[in-house]
């Protein structure tokens, strides 16, 4: 989308022309490890490392009024997206937004109910489809662009800034269904039973995604992620329709337009797919989720791609020695090739910092030689 670069392009400019002039970084070490280099000090980030269980969160959280409004402020997002930078020293900050501001800003009404999670209203026909559009994109994501430029201009040299997508089929899902679901039997039931019209809402996340991720890389994230966190839902007879084809669409159009930016899948709950998965999309890596064993992931994908994960958030919530020994069990499988550490879902509601402040300490410490 040439429009909502060019929107950015002032604001981008203003950011990061500072850091600009300085002389050339070292690389981070996230994208050492993502272009495929195994590195003595594995790079580690947490998925949902900004967010309520941090209480300098809750206090910007309050003032912002909603969810969606902090996404939207980028002063506030900004500030939030630093917090666990300050706190924990992670190699990467994840931009600061949410997966649903995509329908959002193609006109799909949205709120954020405490206790409920996301609520919208269902699409759930080709009329329903009709009534989204293009046309409030830019101005909607513009906030969230200028996020990433004051994240990028405000960050260490060697901590990478990671923007992010949900995939389609898991936006696709909030969007169908309304909201979280359990089932996701009415999503499902449209997507096996209309290939046509469901793949006409497909098609249209797939270039609003690509384009929001390449104009998310344009405005300064040095690395993009996709969720694919109801990936686990589809059956196997419709997994290459649902989740490899639009996200193959979207890991190409990025790499045609920023062939240099690396690109992370997360198929939640895929198992024995994740290598077709990881094969057939192109992606530069992979992330796992826990019940992955580290031990296969170190002999099958990693020889062939840099893997990220995947320590149970429920360790984190625990601490302690239960989870510095699972901890270890992972660095020791996948340290030693291309790896990033990061837990295999995103950090509870609840969890002592304390916890995660431990776990940071564990993965900077850990060398392989030991
Ligand atoms: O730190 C980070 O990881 C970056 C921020 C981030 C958020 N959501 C903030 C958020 C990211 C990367 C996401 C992704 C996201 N959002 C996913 C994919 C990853 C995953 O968790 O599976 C999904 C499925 C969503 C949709 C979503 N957003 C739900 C279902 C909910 C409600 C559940 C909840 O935790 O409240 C949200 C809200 C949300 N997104 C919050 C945060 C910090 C909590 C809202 C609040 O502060 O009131």
């Amino acid at each position: 989308m040439e429009g909502l670069a060019d929107q950015t392009a002032a604001i981008i400019m203003t950011a990061t022309s500072n850091a600009s002039r300085r002389p050339d970084p070292v690389t981070p070490l996230l994208l050492q490890a993502l272009s495929g280099h195994a590195i003595a000090r594995p790079p580690f980030w947490f998925m949902r490392q900004a967010g309520r269980y941090l209480p300098e969160y809750r206090e910007v959280r309050a003032q912002a009024g909603s969810f969606l409004d902090l996404c939207y402020n980028p002063e506030l997002a900004v500030r939030v997206t630093l917090q666990p930078i300050e706190r924990f020293r992670p190699d990467a900050a994840i931009l600061f937004s949410d997966i649903l501001v995509i329908p959002h800003a193609l006109g799909q009404s949205l709120r954020f109910e405490e206790g409920r999670g996301p609520l919208l209203d269902a699409v759930r026909s080709r009329e329903g489809l009709a009534g989204l559009s293009g046309a409030k994109f830019e101005t909607t994501l513009a906030p969230v662009l200028e996020t990433v430029a004051g994240v990028r201009a405000a960050l260490p040299e060697d901590v990478a800034l990671i923007g992010f997508a949900g995939a389609p089929w898991t936006v696709a899902t909030y969007m169908v269904e309304g909201g979280t679901s359990r089932d996701f039997a009415t999503v499902k039931s449209w997507a096996l039973r209309d290939p046509e019209a469901f793949g006409d809402l497909l098609d249209m996340l797939v270039s609003s995604t690509a384009d929001y991720l390449c104009a998310q890389i344009a405005a300064g994230a040095q690395a993009v992620q996709l969720f694919d966190t109801w990936a686990g839902a589809v059956p196997a007879g419709a997994f290459e329709r649902l989740v490899i084809d639009p996200t193959r669409r979207i890991v190409e159009a990025v790499r045609k337009s920023h062939p240099h930016t690396p690109v992370i899948g997360f198929a939640r709950g895929v198992g024995v797919r994740t290598m077709d998965y990881a094969e057939q999309t192109g992606l530069d890596a992979v992330g796992l989720d826990s019940a992955y064993p580290a031990s296969e992931a170190a002999r099958t994908l990693q020889p062939r791609l840099p893997v990220q994960g995947n320590l149970d958030p429920a360790y984190l919530h625990v601490g302690g020695e239960a989870m510095a020994s699972a901890a270890q069990d992972i660095l020791d499988a996948l340290g030693y090739g291309p790896f990033v550490f990061n837990l295999g879902h995103g950090v509870q509601v609840g969890t002592p910092p304390e916890h995660v402040e431990a776990l940071a300490e564990q993965v900077r410490n850990w060398s392989g030689a030991a």
